[in-house]
């Protein structure tokens, strides 16, 4: 089949990516064309692992294409997928303005073309619910025919930065959002390679579909938020979290997934989807007050360590060297899109202190918004040398079994906050750390 991306960000480049993969000819479009330029030179902007395998075979095969002409990438394409921003407006409501754009671009190339092939344009971003009306209309609204020559689709996308590739490959489900049978049944067929052990192709109405991303995003944050309280208590009343959560996790209405506690979520997904679903709610008259939680204790522990090594230091961090390790907003990307780490960093320059940053991918996303306001080390011993303080704010592997020895001999004063729980408590105190983690006793 032939399919259109527009849009190369980190859903379109992987999408399209494995849609070639599965074995169509793909065509991608953006508007930059220092991408383009890039991409069609075989330079992937984005760090996310195995997406460079895939994205060179199928190059190599010709079945992945870019371009920054519109016209030319619709050309034949049975499906046109939009994988374009959303980014929060002034307002904090969704900007909707990239996405209702291309559909007007697309409305209106169809036009000029007059060509009677139904096409299906799907909606991949993550848009506030009856988006989907308001791209069908701009289609409407040109004369085209809705239903024969053209349906929108909404199709969710819950892939995980780090993992994106094999969570595109291999969904733990697929959700179709359309009332239009033979967009239905051309979305299953394009869908049934990646759901070969069995896991369901869903089709729904297309506004379920919207709010079904909106809920399990905001569910999944809602998971942390509240695992990052269980863990606060824990610290006060001497439990471990830890052992919480395996203790819960077993039953298997809980499962054993995200009930990490740490230092907050972070990324380009779940604050801004959490803050969208609340304000959608108080827009329609309803206060969605669990969201409102989920955010402010979000927060609340992100600024944290920040405070807990202010506080150790008596308030006085002026001129204190303090090393961090981990700058991504997780392991396994360059992203650095609302990380708990930026967060600490900015609270710590503010009161004087000196950072040092280390993280295996990410030293370039935070000179974008650190420049030379912070140091950066090329490594993790590097980067302890002469601090007062080591703070962990991501769970890379290299962080988890460290030379410790070295770190305590690097360290000026022998302070590790640890974010992630990385390490023993009891092993830490007999190697002479004074050792924090998240609820769990010292
Ligand atoms: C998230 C969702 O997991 C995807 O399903 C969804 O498609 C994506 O948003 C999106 O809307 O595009 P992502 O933002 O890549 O994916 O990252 P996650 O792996 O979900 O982690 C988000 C944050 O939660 C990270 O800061 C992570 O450290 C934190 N986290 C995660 C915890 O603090 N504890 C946990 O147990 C799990």
């Amino acid at each position: 089949m032939d399919i259109t991306v527009i849009g190369t960000g980190y859903v379109g480049l992987v999408s399209g990516t494995c849609f070639a993969e599965m074995g169509h000819d793909v065509t991608c479009v953006d508007v930059d064309e220092e991408k383009v330029a890039q991409l069609s030179d075989g330079e992937i902007p984005i760090y996310e692992p195995d997406l460079d395998r895939y994205f060179e075979r199928a190059r190599a095969e010709d079945r992945l294409r870019f371009t920054t002409d519109l016209a030319e990438g619709i050309a034949g394409s049975k499906i046109v997928f939009f994988a374009l921003p959303t980014p929060p407006g002034e307002d904090g409501s969704a900007d909707l303005s990239y996405v209702l754009d291309a559909a007007g671009d697309v409305a209106d190339l169809l036009v000029e073309a007059d060509d009677p092939e139904h096409r299906i344009v799907v909606n991949k971003s993550t848009v506030p619910v009856g988006t989907g009306d308001r791209v069908e209309e701009a289609f409407a609204d040109r004369g085209l025919d809705i239903g024969g020559e053209v349906d929108v689709v909404s199709n969710p996308e819950f892939l995980r930065e780090g993992s994106a590739v094999d969570d595109f490959l291999k969904p733990d489900r697929v959700v179709i959002g359309t009332e239009s049978d033979r967009a239905a049944e051309t979305m299953k067929r394009l869908y049934e390679p990646f759901v070969r052990q069995g896991n369901p192709v869903l089709v729904v109405d297309r506004r379920s579909a919207e709010m079904i991303k909106y809920a399990a995003n905001s569910l999944l944050a809602t998971r942390i938020s509240f695992m990052n309280e269980i863990a606060n208590v824990c610290e006060r009343v001497g439990a471990n979290v830890d052992k919480v959560r395996l203790g819960i996790s077993k039953d298997h209405r809980i499962g054993p997934h995200f009930l990490y506690a740490g230092i907050g979520f972070g990324g380009s997904c779940f604050p801004k989807d959490v803050q969208a679903l609340a304000r959608k709610g108080r827009e329609k008259g309803y206060d969605f007050q669990i969201l409102d939680a989920v955010l402010d204790v979000n927060d609340q522990q992100r600024r944290r360590l920040a405070e807990q090594v202010e506080d150790y230091f008596d308030g006085d961090l002026d001129g204190r060297r303090i090393a961090v390790w981990g700058l991504s907003f997780k392991p396994g990307t360059d992203d650095t899109r609302e990380a708990p780490s930026h967060v600490i960093i900015d609270y710590l320059l503010e009161r004087g202190a000196d950072v040092v940053g280390y993280d295996p991918e990410a030293i370039e996303t935070t000179k974008e918004t650190f420049g030379d306001q912070i140091a950066y080390a090329d490594g993790m011993y590097e980067a302890v040398e002469g601090a007062e303080s080591l703070l962990i704010c991501t769970e890379w592997h290299e962080f988890r079994r460290p030379d410790l020895g070295a770190v305590r001999e690097h360290l000026e004063n022998p302070l590790v906050l640890d974010g992630r729980n990385l390490y023993d408590p009891a092993r830490m105190a007999e190697m002479g750390f004074e050792y924090h983690s998240i609820g769990r006793p010292s």
